[in-house]
């Protein structure tokens, strides 16, 4: 099998750090492999032991790993017959001819099995078999999965390389060269190599082995580390060609541990680029972006001045290309970002170790061993020194570092960072990163004069840390693209920024990124923040920045229109109108002026025509740059509260009518601008109203949508659109003469009711009782003023008038009356009411001599009347 990508899709292991890894689903089980046995070179990177390279003389953090595989096949006797025959028969034969009295074995504390496979596979006597325990023979991945114990072969270097006793006295001397590992269990979380849980046995028993190519090159080529080897050494003899010191082999001196590092990392890099990862902060990123600066330190520790990682990547190409194609077809892009952040790097190291130096000279001056964890995030923050850079730094020079405090330091500024980009969308408070950037000059605004320009990366931030690459995908955050030069308006003066588009161009024809705001940086530099569509941008490529034409056409209108309007207020209301702010948008503009009170109709209809009118009268639009003490002399208007440098641009629109301070974009002729259509006046905080208005298409497609509202109206209305407003005003006078109409109707049948109700009053014992369910419809009031007259019909015996209606909305109204001789009789009107109020589910309440509710139950109506008629009958 190839060698699987260092990346496989598992969140939870870095990088692939084993030739197994390709193979887990296999042996958990999961998948049935397509073939039980399987052998490969599978390129590994292990990062835990970085600080191990280059000091002792076998520790890679990228490294080979030449393996065979049993899927349920084989076990320890194969495995152990395997790995012995390649490693001890002859070279005529296909092995490698090792001295077999050279080679140990160590087993798993209690594999006894082992054992005997050893002395009887092997012939290895028993004195070169030893135990060890699980840290050491007890294989997993580190995280869960297959695991299994294991079996170690040492090859022993001899004694110049240390004392003998075998692997468990010495790792140097007795060199691990191969590992068998009797998967067959699994493994679930734990905390350590020998601190986890076992599940339990896999479906089957497999083996994994893995020998490393480099410690076996090592050997096979006679050569004191893995360092020296033909894929590593010319790595360090190209830097040797730059650096002062030259490569000495002396594997304790600092300059020969610095060359190791460069031979080792730089392959570890090429590597992990060419399989996709990009510098970052974080994970891998971070890791990749660890390795290259450990390179350019180390680089330059040994004297070398010029840039270095180009060849670097060279080397490392032509020497492994053979093996991992990858690397000669990616090369472009894996040498572009290994340079790039080369670039960035560079620029920031000298001034930061000149800062680390004061700052370890200062702490042992203070007679103390800890570098504070602001001179470490200082480090970081302004000067991109990883924190483990700063850590191997001050080890170097003798000091610790407070990380505890520097940890705290870098979670605050997460926190503020995340705060600012959530309130400002100018998230540009921390101003230390662009410093280098802002001191090279400022961007070069072309997009007075194109809306296309050819333009160099300068930097690139996500988040406001400057990284050499993006790619789509490859970044969560805002991503800015910092250019020498851009066509794009960056939002200022109440323009807002232009829309439009970044490509690369020759080799990185593919990146693409659609810009969604513009914002200067230091006044100066122009931030694009953009949406990375596909490809990848790369500090230093060049670009094609484009602003989408029709948005610029839309925001020229815009913003001219807004001069118009400012100067049609200024002649409508008088000069006491002072700009207070503005914004505008392709479509759109608003505008803000000091004045008190709110305009008249009249004063809008003016300042709409004015504007209009001098749209039309297509002044041409002159903008030039002249002393401010000049333009001001000239009455050009300027913003209050605004500072301006020396010389200024002034556009200047037909003469004395427009003249301004400004920066934006604007059309050439007036006429351009289109109609202006004010859509509304409002006041914004005391003395400060405010006039929006559409501009150009968008005031057309306002009128169009008004034109079609009215349409529909004429035609409702079956006239006209001219006579919309007169016929308006006719129904709404016929509506009021309707309603007085029926006003009077209802009086005059309520009188009429009345009457007839008075008619036909009962006698019950020597009560006149007029109990009624009036007409449906009337109201409460209606009922009230009916109820007055009946009683004033029953003249002066004891008289008593009950009167409930269905009122609208399934309301039951009822009123109760009694008169003087009622009374007098004991007949109460509120006492009734509750009689009705019970029959109808209803509430009321009132006096003795008129009382009134409202119920909800109209079919109770008729119980509430008998009700009354039981009660008077039996007073
Ligand atoms: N997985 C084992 C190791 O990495 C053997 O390949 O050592």
């Amino acid at each position: 099998m190839p060698s699987a990508s260092v990346i496989l899709d598992d969140p939870n292991l870095l990088f692939v750090n084993a030739g197994m890894v390709q193979f887990v689903p296999f042996f958990l089980g999961q998948r049935t492999p397509p073939y039980d046995r399987a052998t490969s070179v599978q390129k590994c990177i292990r990062t835990p032991d970085i600080d191990e390279v280059g000091i002792t003389t076998r520790h890679n953090t990228f490294f080979q790993m030449a393996g065979n595989f049993s899927f349920g096949d084989y076990f320890k006797r194969g495995a152990i017959e395997l790995a012995w025959g390649l490693l001890t028969n002859a070279v005529s034969e296909g092995g490698y001819g090792f001295d077999p009295e050279k080679l140990w074995a160590t087993v798993y504390l209690d594999d006894d099995e082992a054992i005997e496979l050893w002395q009887e596979v092997a012939g290895l006597p028993l004195e070169r078999i030893q135990r060890r325990g699980m840290a050491d023979n007890y294989w997993s991945m580190g995280i869960p999965g297959p695991c299994g114990p294991c079996s170690e072969i040492y090859y022993d270097r001899g004694p110049e390389y240390g004392v003998d006793g075998g692997p468990e006295a010495n790792e140097d001397r007795y060199i691990e060269i191969w590992n068998l590992v009797f998967m067959q269990n699994e493994r679930g979380e734990g905390t350590s190599k020998d601190n986890f849980e076992i599940l339990g046995p896999l479906p089957r028993r497999n083996i994994d082995t893995g020998m490393g190519v480099e410690r076996i090159a090592c050997l096979l080529q006679g050569v004191d580390n893995v360092y020296e080897t033909d894929l590593v050494r010319p790595v360090i003899d190209k830097v040797a060609e730059y650096a002062r010191v030259p490569y000495g082999n002396h594997s304790s001196t600092a300059s020969d541990v610095r060359y190791r590092i460069i031979g080792d990392h730089s392959r570890t890099a090429a590597i992990i680029i060419g399989d996709g990862v990009t510098p970052g902060n974080e994970g891998r990123g971070y890791v990749l972006r660890r390795l290259l600066r450990r390179i350019i330190r180390a680089a330059k520790l040994l004297g070398v001045e010029q840039p270095i990682m180009s060849e670097l990547m060279v080397t490392v190409r032509d020497e492994m290309g053979p093996s991992y194609p990858e690397l000669v077809t990616d090369f472009d892009r894996i040498h572009r970002i290994a340079v790039a952040e080369e670039t960035a790097f560079n620029r920031t190291l000298a001034a930061g170790s000149r800062l680390f130096e004061d700052a370890a000279e200062s702490t042992r001056a203070a007679g103390k061993s800890t570098l504070s964890g602001s001179d470490a995030f200082t480090l970081h923050d302004t000067y991109g020194f990883p924190i483990d850079l700063t850590l191997e730094m001050a080890a170097e020079a003798g000091l610790s570092v407070d990380e505890e405090g520097f940890r705290g330091l870098m979670a605050e500024q997460r926190q503020r960072a995340k705060a600012d980009a959530a309130s400002r969308k100018q998230a540009h408070t921390d101003l230390s990163a662009y410093r280098d950037l802002v001191d090279g000059g400022p961007t070069e605004f072309t997009g007075f004069n194109e809306l296309s320009s050819q333009a160099t990366i300068l930097g690139i931030f996500v988040d406001g840390v400057r990284v050499p690459v993006v790619s789509h995908g490859g970044a969560e955050g805002t991503v800015e693209l910092i250019l020498d030069r851009t066509p794009f308006y960056a939002e200022s003066g109440g323009q807002i920024a232009d829309e439009g588009a970044i490509s690369g161009t020759g080799s990185s024809a593919t990146a693409h990124a659609s810009v969604t705001d513009v914002q200067k940086i230091a006044k100066t530099l122009w931030a694009h923040r953009v949406r990375v569509e596909s490809g990848e941008f790369v500090e230093g490529d060049m670009v094609t920045a484009a602003v989408d034409p029709q948005w610029r056409r839309g925001a020229t209108q815009g913003h001219s229109g807004t001069h118009m309007v400012h100067a049609a207020l200024r002649q409508v209301l008088g000069p006491n109108a002072v700009q207070a702010g503005s914004l505008n948008r392709p479509g759109y503009l608003r505008f803000d002026f000091n004045y008190q009170g709110a305009l008249s109709d009249e004063q809008r209809a003016q300042v709409e025509e004015v504007t209009n009118e001098a749209v039309q009268a297509d002044f041409e639009v002159h903008t030039f740059n002249e002393k401010l003490e000049k333009a001001k002399a000239m009455g050009a208007m300027a913003m209050f509260g605004e500072s301006y440098p020396d010389e200024v641009r002034v556009v200047e629109i037909g003469g004395p009518f427009s003249l301004e301070l400004c920066g934006g974009t604007h059309v050439h002729n007036s006429a351009q601008i289109g109609p202006v259509t004010i859509l509304g006046e409002s006041s914004v905080g005391s003395g400060v109203r405010r006039v929006e208005a559409y501009v150009g298409l968008d005031s057309f497609r306002h009128l169009a949508k008004e034109r079609a509202l009215m349409a529909g109206l004429a035609t409702s209305l079956k006239v006209p659109s001219e006579e919309v407003p007169a016929r308006v005003a006719t129904l709404v006078e016929k509506l009021k003469t309707a309603e007085k109409e029926l006003d009077k109707i209802r009086l005059a049948s309520a009188k009429a009711a009345g009457a007839n109700a008075a008619a036909g009053a009962e006698q019950v014992g020597k009560v006149r009782l007029v109990a009624q369910r009036m007409s449906a419809g009337m109201t409460a009031g209606d009922l009230r003023s009916l109820v007055g007259d009946i009683r004033g019909k029953l003249g002066s015996e004891p008289g008593v008038v009950v009167l409930i209606s269905e009122g609208d909305e399934g309301s039951v109204p009822y009123v109760a009356a009694t008169n003087r001789a009622a009374q007098d009789a004991g007949l109460n009107a509120n006492e009734l009411i509750k009689q009705i109020s019970s029959a109808v589910d209803g509430r009321g309440g009132g006096k003795a001599d008129l009382a009134q509710g409202s119920g909800r139950d109209a079919a109770g109506i008729d119980r509430a009347l008998a009700a009354v008629r039981a009660e008077i009958a039996r007073s």
